[in-house]
């Protein structure tokens, strides 16, 4: 299982084992990641599932398409060049070490 780190804060993070083959939404809420509520259930309608991929992470977990980046409009947090809704990307095994933060 690859282990992936959510970082919630400048010094509190919350790293956790996920199963391959659940959304990186999923993987949040299962662990109580803070502030990745995944209200809509992952039907791309509510943009409450933003995570940022520290560094090269972004460009290796592919690119939103265009429902999910104009969804991105929509986040608390507003959207930055790297933000994604995590429950669009289902974890691999070459999801190990990735790290996320999560919006503040
Ligand atoms: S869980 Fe609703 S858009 Fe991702």
């Amino acid at each position: 299982m690859p282990t992936i780190t959510w970082k919630t804060s400048e010094t509190e993070s919350i790293t956790a084992n996920v199963p391959v083959g659940i959304t990186l939404m999923e993987a949040a809420v299962r662990n109580n990641v803070p502030r990745v509520w995944g209200e809509c259930g992952g039907c791309l309608s509510c943009a409450t599932c933003h995570v940022r991929p520290v560094g090269e992470w972004f460009g290796r977990l592919g690119f939103p398409n265009d429902m999910e980046d104009d969804m991105l409009d929509f986040t608390e947090v507003e959207r930055e060049d790297d933000s994604r809704l995590s429950c669009q990307i289902k974890v691999t095994e070459e999801f190990d070490g990735l790290v996320l933060v999560v919006p503040e």
